[in-house]
């Protein structure tokens, strides 16, 4: 109530000289105070454990940005049963509290928003302006999920029956696990963690290796948002070691995940076992894969096009859900298009992101990378290749992350690299005569998450609003990047199951209703 309206955070605006001066002032600042041990926090303490976990910069590996306690069975159920007994009070606190924590959450965001993007800079290889737009998408989340709770948390009068007065309202669930990725390492993990906390429900959040020091950045925001002890634990911790334990607990009741298909099926699977004395029905939030599609008709505007489909293909190196991994290019524009967007791929800067003049940058860690080479191969067995660009030897001689940016054409529906999700700088072009074509390629995979079209003609833009069956359709635009509220964001098929984040739907996935009805 009195709040204004919500808006998205704006976009970082790099002519303005501040902004530009912040990265090298954060970076140097950040260097000056890294590596250090970085502890669990579990009801409200720091704890530390012998198992430890380096995270490092993917563009410089030898560089350490903290030595990460890893958490053991032990501390998962330390941390879940400091959210259970936190649980009881938190649950009722009225939700126009819980929801100015998550305001001042989001005041400790914007006042440091240049050193938290600076450290994503350095741990996960993101690039400056795309780092700056997750802390603004972390921001959103908490803005609008605060609105969200005001809106939701008013008990609803039912029906006008004389002599009966009936209110629905909504209570949270319990203890949440929240599994977090790397590559929006704090909007993801902010949006996941503040749909629960708002709710009413305290969370154990496991971020990923990769970006566990982004994820500790999430205890000092929520002891700046002066949250009770054992409503936030933050548990980092090897997934073989304690994810299972975790997602098994008898008094978890709500998983929100994010991630690959393979570990979001293994999490549904798993929840559905009720554990002995287990109280509920685990509700599992998870949203998963996708092998995203732009369709280019032969009438779009090339100039946008070029520039979408590259920014939606290589952007943080492919690594986003939303990526798109398939070009579906109409026969009468194939080789205008293809020439094109072959040449701009050729003219763009490869290289650490800690450099801006640089478009792409190093994948996340060694896995990452190992996994998108087995991929580069495969698209240059299925294929014929169009461009394949690696960093140059001296970049190449800091030992970094990198994998070729990597264009095959000649792809069909059958094959493995228009089907399995890369998560890396592998794009797959692909030709159709016509649009229904078009619209049937795009269709053939098991994911339903983004898709992107640049056409002119209005029946085939009407055509795809309908038939080109995803979570987040875009005309005449990328297919990332999706902003909070306006671009709601989510899949189907085995992109995932659960309401949209940033979307109307979204909190009560992390409630349950209940019903008053008082005879009057
Ligand atoms: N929300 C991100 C995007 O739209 C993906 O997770 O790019």
């Amino acid at each position: 109530e009195g709040l204004p309206r919500f808006r998205n955070y704006p976009p970082v605006d790099f002519t303005v000289p501040a902004e530009r001066a912040a990265y090298p002032a954060s970076m140097a600042r950040l260097r000056a105070a890294m590596g250090k041990q970085v502890p669990l926090f579990i009801n409200g303490k720091d704890v530390t454990t012998d198992d430890t976990l380096d995270s490092y910069n993917p563009a410089d590996p030898g560089e350490i940005l903290g030595t990460v306690c890893q958490a053991g069975v032990a501390e998962v159920d330390a941390a879940v049963e400091a959210a259970r007994e936190a649980y009881f009070a938190w649950r009722d606190v009225p939700p126009e509290e819980r929801a100015q924590a998550l305001l001042k959450a989001a005041a400790y965001l914007k006042a440091n928003v240049h050193d938290l993007a600076a450290l994503q800079v350095l741990e996960v290889g993101k690039q400056w302006d795309q780092a700056q737009a997750d802390v603004g998408e972390a921001i959103d989340f908490l803005e609008y999920y605060a609105r969200e709770m005001i809106r939701l948390g008013k008990p609803r009068r039912m029906g006008r029956a004389p002599g009966e007065m009936s209110h629905l309202f909504y209570q949270g669930k319990g203890v949440a696990a929240v599994i977090a990725p790397w590559n929006f390492p704090m909007a993801i993990s902010v949006g996941m963690v503040s749909a629960a906390i708002v709710c009413g429900n305290p969370v154990v959040y496991k971020p990923a290796g990769s970006s566990s020091c982004v994820g500790r950045a999430l205890v000092d925001m929520w002891k700046a948002a002066g949250l009770p002890d054992g409503v936030f634990n933050y548990c980092p911790g090897r997934g073989s070691v304690m994810g299972d334990h975790l997602v098994d607990h008898p008094d978890v009741a709500l998983i929100a995940f994010t991630g690959s298909m393979e570990v979001g099926l293994r999490i549904q699977e798993r929840a559905a076992v009720a554990q002995p004395g287990q109280q509920h029905c685990k509700r599992v939030i998870a949203e998963m894969g996708g092998k995203n599609a732009t369709i280019i008709d032969d009438d779009a505007d090339l100039d946008e096009a070029v520039l979408g489909v590259l920014y939606s293909a290589f952007g943080f190196q492919g690594q986003k859900c939303s990526a798109c991994s398939r070009v579906i290019v109409l026969d009468a524009v194939y080789d205008r298009f293809v020439g094109r967007l072959t040449q701009a791929a050729k003219s763009i800067k490869l290289g650490p992101a800690e450099n801006p003049a640089n478009y792409m940058g190093p994948v996340v860690d060694k896995a990452a990378q190992e996994n998108v080479l087995r991929y580069v191969k495969i698209a240059e067995e299925e294929g014929r290749v169009l461009v394949k660009r690696s960093v140059s030897d001296d970049v190449k001689a800091t030992g970094g992350c990198y994998v070729p940016l990597t264009i095959v054409e000649n792809i069909t529906k059958e094959h493995r690299i228009a089907q399995e999700e890369v998560f890396g700088p592998v794009l797959a072009v692909m030709r159709a005569k016509d649009m229904d074509e078009a619209i049937d390629i795009a269709n053939s995979t098991r994911f339903a998450l983004t898709g992107a079209v640049y056409s002119r003609s209005p029946h085939h833009l009407e055509q795809v609003y309908r038939d080109f069956r995803v979570g987040n359709l875009y005309l005449n635009k990328h297919s990332v990047g999706a902003l909070v509220e306006r671009h709601a964001f989510g899949g189907f098929k085995m992109s995932g199951v659960g309401s949209k984040s940033g979307g109307p739907d979204y909190l009560l996935q992390f409630m349950d209703p209940r019903l008053v009805c008082e005879n009057t």
